[in-house]
């Protein structure tokens, strides 16, 4: 297959690789970009371990196409934060332990914060339907939107903790 030149945004850098159009974003990130905060679990859309930010919107990178993503803003754990200011979303995960081996914290932050500009947005609940989810938060609506994001060690409890902290 020839590879071809794709040009891609991360975190407001601008790269041009030159890749295999099979190469998904994940591997894009991780294997090209060095990105590897961005974590693969299963590679096949079922952990969210790769969950990246995309104009915003939350999508599983192990599924896309890097191809697919020129022109797009893509935003990454690395683009959140540093050790020295951590997002408040990072904060509040470190604080309340919303995590035990680590592995899926990437995209359990990113798709925290997605959650909350999908509410802010409109989009509607998978467990009630509506447009407007209520306000505040229940624990199950939280947990639905939560739910493409598998902690293997089962950090679950302190997870919500932290998104309830951020939520304030
Ligand atoms: Fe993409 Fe599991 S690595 S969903």
């Amino acid at each position: 297959t020839p590879r071809l030149p794709v040009t891609l945004s991360v975190n407001g850098e601008v790269r041009t690789l030159t890749l295999d159009p099979r190469v998904t974003l994940l591997d894009a990130l991780r294997e090209h970009l060095l990105l590897t905060g961005t974590k693969k679990g299963c590679d096949q859309g079922q952990c969210g371990a790769c969950t990246v930010l995309v104009n915003g919107r939350r999508i599983n990178s192990c599924l896309s196409l890097a191809v697919m993503h020129e022109g797009d803003e893509i935003s990454t754990i690395e683009g959140l934060g540093t050790p020295e200011a951590l997002h408040p979303m990072q904060a509040a995960f470190v604080t309340h332990d919303g995590f035990q081996c680590g592995y899926c914290t990437p995209g359990q932050i990113l798709s925290s914060l997605a959650v909350i500009e999908e509410i802010r947005a409109g989009v509607p609940s998978h467990v009630t339907g509506d447009l407007e989810a209520p306000i505040p938060l229940s624990d199950a609506e939280i947990r639905e939107r939560m739910s493409g994001n598998l902690c293997r060690c089962a950090a679950y409890p302190n997870i919500m903790a932290a998104i309830r902290d951020y939520l304030g």
